[in-house]
C-alpha cells in the first residue's frame, strides 16, 4: 500500500485545484466501480452497486489539501499569500510549496526581531527566483501546496497531506477488497473540505444516502503536552463518537464497534475536542443521515511532517471493508 500512500500524499491538490490529485484517484479506481462520475464541484464519484437488499452508503475522503494562494507580487518579485484552510504563522518558516506548474518557492518572513514571536501569515513571503514583478512566473491567485517526500520508517509513515490522502488510500484499497456488498455505495473522493467541507455537502445533498462514513485523520493525545485526548498513534483504527462538528450517529457507531470486536479489529473511541470531517455535511444534508467517521489517528495535523502508523491504516481498511460487505442494522 506504501507505493500508492506516496503517489496520493506527494501529489498536488490544495482545496479548490484538485485536477491533479484527481486524475490520479481516476487512475487507481478504473475497473473497481460500475460508474465514475465528476460533479460540478469536482468531487470524483465511485459508485458500486450493491446486491438491492441493502442501504444506500455514501463514503467521503477527501483529496484536497491545505496551501498558500497569491494576493499579490511585490515590485522585487517576492510573492504576499493567504491562506487555504487551516495554516499556522509558525509551522512555515523554510518550507518549501509547488504550484500547479511543478515550480518550487520557499517560505520565509519578513525579519524577526523577537526571537519569542512569531509574525502573522500577512508577513510572510514566498521566493520563487523571480527578480521583479515582470519577471515573476507566477501570479495572483495561483496557488500552492507543499512540498515533502514520503517516508516509511519502521511501522511509521511520514508525509505531508496525510490529512486527508491517507483516507483516500484507505477507501481506495477497500474498494479493491469489497468481493460483494448488499449496499449501493457511493465512493466520494471530495474537493475543498479544509475550507469548511464544501465538496461533500454538494455530493451528500445529490446522493442523498440512508449512511454516511468519512474516512479522515484524528489527532492524538501522546506527544509531549498534547491536548489530553484518548486516541493513540499505533492502537488501532479510531471510531469517531463526537467531534466539535458533529455527534456521530450511535446506531452507527454501535454497528462498527460491533464489527471491529467480531472480527478482531483493534480500534480506539475518538472524542475530538477540535475540528470536523466530511462527515458533519453528510449528516445534515436533505433530510439527514446516519453519519460516523472511521479515523487514522494521525500526530502533527496540519504540518509537512504528518505521521500515521501503518497498522492503524491497515486495521481502518478492514474495518470499513467489514461495514460494507454486512448489513448495517443501525
Ligand atoms: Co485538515
Ligand atoms: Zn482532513
Amino acid at each position: 500500500m506504501n507505493e500508492l500512500i506516496k503517489k496520493l500524499v506527494e501529489a498536488y491538490g490544495p482545496s479548490g485545484f484538485e485536477d491533479q490529485v484527481r486524475a490520479f484517484v481516476r487512475t487507481e479506481v478504473e475497473g473497481l466501480a460500475d460508474d465514475i462520475s465528476v460533479d460540478a464541484m469536482g468531487n470524483l464519484i465511485a459508485h458500486k452497486k450493491g446486491d438491492g437488499s441493502g442501504l444506500k452508503v455514501m463514503i467521503a475522503a477527501h483529496m484536497d489539501e491545505i496551501g498558500l494562494m497569491v494576493t499579490h507580487v511585490t515590485e522585487e518579485g517576492f510573492l504576499r499569500f493567504t491562506n487555504i484552510g487551516g495554516i499556522r504563522a509558525h509551522t512555515l518558516l523554510g518550507n518549501r510549496v509547488q504550484f500547479a506548474d511543478g515550480r518550487i518557492g520557499v517560505v520565509y518572513s519578513d525579519r524577526i526581531k523577537d526571537r519569542g514571536k512569531v509574525h502573522p501569515l500577512s508577513k510572510h513571503f514566498i521566493d520563487v527566483g523571480a527578480d521583479s514583478r515582470e519577471d515573476c512566473p507566477v501570479g495572483v491567485g495561483d496557488a500552492a501546496g507543499f512540498v515533502r517526500p514520503f517516508v516509511a520508517q519502521g511501522s511509521r509513515l511520514i508525509a505531508k497531506s496525510m490529512d486527508d490522502r491517507i483516507g483516500c488510500a484507505v477507501a481506495i484499497e477497500a474498494m479493491k477488497r469489497l468481493e460483494s456488498s448488499p449496499h449501493d455505495i457511493y465512493f466520494v473522493f471530495s474537493v475543498q473540505e479544509e475550507v469548511g467541507t464544501r465538496g461533500a455537502q454538494a455530493a451528500a445533498n445529490k446522493l442523498d444516502p440512508d449512511v454516511g462514513i468519512a474516512l479522515d485523520v484524528t489527532l492524538t493525545g501522546d506527544v509531549p503536552e498534547a491536548m489530553p485526548m484518548s486516541v493513540s498513534l499505533g492502537k488501532g483504527t479510531a471510531i469517531k463518537v463526537k467531534d466539535s462538528g458533529m455527534i456521530a450517529h450511535t446506531g452507527l457507531v454501535r454497528v462498527m464497534k460491533q464489527r471491529a470486536e467480531a472480527a478482531g479489529i483493534p480500534y480506539q473511541l475518538e472524542v475530538l475536542t477540535a475540528g470536523t470531517t466530511d462527515a458533519r455535511p453528510i449528516q445534515i444534508a436533505n433530510g439527514g443521515a446516519a453519519a460516523g467517521c472511521i479515523s487514522i489517528p494521525c500526530r502533527y495535523v496540519h504540518s509537512q511532517s504528518e505521521m500515521v502508523d501503518a497498522a492503524d491504516v491497515e486495521n481502518s481498511v478492514r474495518l470499513l471493508v467489514e461495514i460494507l460487505a454486512n448489513p448495517i442494522d443501525l
